[in-house]
């Protein structure tokens, strides 16, 4: 199947009833057919039918064989830290979502794992930050909000030479532009509140993995159920109504993001545009070679911070609001809202000022989109 198809079925098997919509199985508990048999569900917390049916899908769209469906993006990367112990090493991109940031440097510096934030959209960065001691290299590609784009397949060989594993962040693309796993990553995650949910009203997170025998499928399948972080069966099933559209969203996302960013670049108030599918932007040979489309994420740098704050008030149909990948257009200002917390070595490296605005472009109609950000420039 291809992925167009995957979205709408996905790992369905049609019951006897013919249901064309997955059941919702509630069921905390199961029933045992007889000493030491099993129906194949025991407990909620360890695999429930509703999420299976999820996990399978999500891994079929990533090219993996094994998934989890976990309470919000940040579960899953907490489940990915979980797998260091202390001593351990982490290079991370120094462009990414703040509360990646805080997670690791508030609660896991605490256990002794040490991180080093470095430009991993350049190779020599990133090989000069390992370290005999680092056991993961975790990156967004592109990243958030700067949208420097990382080369998977090169950074995942670094890693290996070394013995780390290599983490994706595919927040920002989705399975359906980017599968990181097929390019050399051995582990994916998601925030699935953003593109996979694409409605603004389930939190989420996924992980996912090449192979389900290896060992680190194993590692990753005990913290979980030792941890307990799964998703409920309603909002798997939500999200699994989600991904049925993920293709047709994503596809009218990236195109109106592509139209606003050309947009937004000829406008004299606009100081820079950061988008992978402008041809001018730096990685743009890149990103047309490991992903098959560039999301729907556009930052820009407007004269001033004055400007930029200006414009959350002033937009209408787009909304000033954090998080992404919605049917709906978010207007966010990551400096004082998703990277709040960064610290600000950090930010004066990647150039997250006060200036910049970031987009979430949604489904609606492009020229409207645009006579918002238009009035919003010179009102
Ligand atoms: C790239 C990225 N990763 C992870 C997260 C965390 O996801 P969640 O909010 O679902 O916990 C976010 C949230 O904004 C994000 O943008």
């Amino acid at each position: 199947m291809n992925d167009d198809s995957i979205e709408v079925h996905g790992a369905h098997v049609y019951d006897a009833t013919g249901a064309i919509s997955e059941p919702i199985y509630l069921s905390a508990t199961y029933r045992h057919p007889g000493f030491r048999q099993s129906t194949g569900y025991d407990y909620g917390r360890c695999a429930n039918p509703t999420r299976a049916v999820l996990e399978k899908t999500l891994a079929m769209l990533e090219r993996g064989e094994r998934a989890w469906g976990v309470a919000s993006g940040m579960a899953a990367v907490n489940i990915v830290l979980m797998l260091l112990a202390p001593g351990d090493h982490v290079v991370f991109g120094s462009d990414l979502y703040g509360g990646t940031v805080r997670l690791a440097n508030e609660v896991y510096r605490r256990y002794g794992i040490e991180a080093s934030y470095v430009d991993t959209s350049r190779l020599d960065c990133v090989e000069a930050a390992l370290r005999p001691e680092t056991k993961l290299v975790f990156i967004e590609t592109p990243s958030n909000p700067m949208m420097l784009v990382s080369d998977i397949g090169a950074i995942a060989a670094l890693a290996h030479a070394r013995g780390a594993l290599l983490a994706v962040d595919n927040t920002f693309l989705s399975p359906h532009f980017q599968k990181p796993l097929t390019l050399g990553a051995d582990i994916v995650v998601h925030s699935g509140t953003k593109y996979l949910c694409g409605h603004n009203d389930v939190i989420a997170g996924f992980l996912v993995v090449r192979e389900a025998a290896s060992e680190l499928a194993q590692r990753i399948d005990r913290l979980i159920v030792s941890s307990g972080p799964m998703l409920s069966s309603m909002d798997a099933w939500l999200m699994l109504r989600s991904l049925k559209t993920l293709g047709v969203r994503v596809e009218r996302q990236a195109a109106n993001a592509l139209a606003i960013a050309s947009w937004l670049r000829t406008q004299p108030r606009v100081q820079a545009v950061y988008y992978p599918g402008l041809p001018d932007h730096p990685d743009h040979a890149l990103q047309e070679r490991q992903a098959t489309g560039s999301g729907g994420m556009v930052s820009f740098k407007v004269e001033s911070a004055a400007l930029a704050q200006a414009m959350l008030g002033r937009v209408s149909l787009i909304s000033f609001a954090e998080s992404l990948g919605g049917v709906e257009t978010l207007l966010t200002y990551p400096r004082v809202q998703t990277h709040a917390e960064m610290p600000a070595e950090l930010l004066r490296e990647t150039g997250l000022d006060d200036t910049l605005l970031r987009l979430s472009v949604g489904i609606e109609d492009v020229q409207d989109l645009i006579s918002d950000l238009d009035r919003a420039l010179h009102a």
